[in-house]
């Protein structure tokens, strides 16, 4: 059987952004924005997006399209020895990544359905904060788990490409729209002046004292927003089968991703202000405890609840079905599995590693912060080293087809890769591991 590719010339680059876009744009960002010190952390956020996480999408594809196989058979195809583990990273870290990333997607699937049924009748940010706390754990924190992985598995045993690709044309714009009118509501807040100087204003002061977590936050941030580090890009490239600009798609990608997080900032940060909430306080729930409360005070605000977190769950999925396509991918190409008993099988593993954060927050952090603060960082600086020192002369030609001769750019591209992307990811894997011992 023939390897199957996108069915259209868009279906790259909209399933790569319908990856990109999700819970890590519009739940972790705000959150981890408001824990790591707002202005200080966005500043270092977007350099790293800009100057790292840009040539890094460019790592995973290259090695994709060249090889078109999963990621341990393309690490394997041209790498030998120890280099052979790296593809074994990447499946491991998936799993931990979407065992976490589906129980968050059952919170907003039941954020929505709790508007559809009740609508959100919240008189104060104390009972926002209730109502997440009995969302966040429990039974029924567990059945939405089951449910989205269900659907994870369904689209992927499938292999609906179409279905990806429609999926994301209509929602990444309505998610943009619904943002919009969403920040500018905010903007009619009186509290939005002083969170506009907390998200926008950069306190250098407190960078300087606080960089050894900012950094490595924003290393974190960086990969898991842009889905880097787990071979994510790399699989998907690897169904291209065409020459494309992939300089112009990686582009495309960091924009629209950033321009989604930036927007969430817009609006969480003016409501969680306006209730007198301190914007790192605010955790995992920061987000449904400032737009329940949102909704509650707006008048149509239980439609547009329920179209947002409706809309948030779908771009979740997005995200999930490309996690679980590099693990699939996997067990086809090395082992000869065919695709549903792949999916079926692994996706179930999924979702039993996700039972414990159903039960208790605690290891939603444990998860989050190993897979996010080191796996992925790790993940990228390995494959930075494989790229840059091991196969430069493949990458550089395989980043020209498609566009040509690339003059400078092709060897000041390896050159980034091989040193400063290099080194700055190795300091914030150091500082994160630090961290996450101490
Ligand atoms: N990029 C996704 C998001 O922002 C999460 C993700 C991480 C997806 C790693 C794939 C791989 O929600
Ligand atoms: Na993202």
């Amino acid at each position: 059987m023939a390897r199957e590719t996108w069915a259209t010339r868009a279906g790259f680059i909209l399933a790569a952004v319908g990856s990109a876009v999700g819970l890590g744009n519009i739940w972790r960002f705000p959150f981890i924005t408001g824990q790591e010190g707002g202005g200080a952390f966005l500043l270092v956020y977007l350099l790293f997006v800009a100057l790292i996480g840009l040539p890094a999408i460019l790592v995973e594809f290259v090695i994709g399209r060249h090889t078109e196989l999963n990621p341990v058979g393309a690490i394997r195809a041209l790498g030998s020895g120890a280099w052979n583990y790296l593809g074994w990273l990447f499946v491991a870290i998936g799993f931990v990544i979407l065992s976490y990333y589906s129980v968050v997607a059952g919170w907003f699937l039941r954020y929505t359905l709790i508007g559809v049924l009740d609508g959100y009748a919240i008189a104060d940010t104390g009972e926002a904060q209730a109502l997440f706390g009995t969302v966040a754990t429990g039974i029924d924190t567990l059945l939405f788990h089951a449910v989205f992985m269900a659907l994870v598995i369904g689209i992927i045993a499938a292999g609906v490409r179409r279905g990806i690709e429609i999926g994301v044309k209509v929602m990444v714009p309505a998610i943009v729209i619904l943002l919009v009118g969403l920040a500018a509501y905010g903007f009619t807040l009186d509290a939005s002046t002083a969170a506009y100087s907390y998200y926008l204003s950069p306190d250098f002061g407190y960078l300087a004292a606080n960089w050894t977590s900012i950094l490595p936050a924003a290393a974190g941030q960086a990969f898991f927003t842009l889905s880097l580090g787990m071979g994510v890009m790399i699989t998907y490239a690897s169904y291209l089968g065409e020459d494309r600009n992939l300089v112009a798609d990686a582009g495309v990608i960091a924009s629209l991703d950033t321009l989604v997080a930036v927007l969430v900032g817009f609006v969480v940060f003016p409501f969680l202000f306006a209730a007198g909430l301190e914007p790192g306080a605010g955790g995992p729930g920061g987000i449904f405890v400032s737009l329940t409360t949102a909704f509650a005070g707006i008048p149509g605000g239980r439609v547009l609840g329920v179209v947002f977190f409706g809309m948030v769950g779908i771009a979740a999925l997005s995200s999930a079905i490309s996690i679980l396509e590099v693990l699939v991918s996997y067990l086809i190409d090395e082992l000869g599995v065919s695709r549903v008993p792949a999916s079926i099988a692994l996706g179930v593993a999924v979702f039993l590693l996700g039972v414990p954060v159903t039960i208790d927050l605690i290891f939603l952090d444990l998860f989050d912060l190993l897979a996010d603060g080191i796996l992925l960082v790790l993940g990228s600086l390995l494959l930075a080293l494989f790229v840059g020192w091991v196969v430069p002369d493949i990458a550089r030609e395989e980043l020209s087809r498609g566009i040509g001769d690339l003059g400078p750019f092709g060897d000041a591209w390896i050159w980034i890769v091989r040193i400063p992307i290099v080194v700055v990811v190795a300091v914030s894997l150091y500082l994160g591991v630090v961290d996450y011992v101490e």
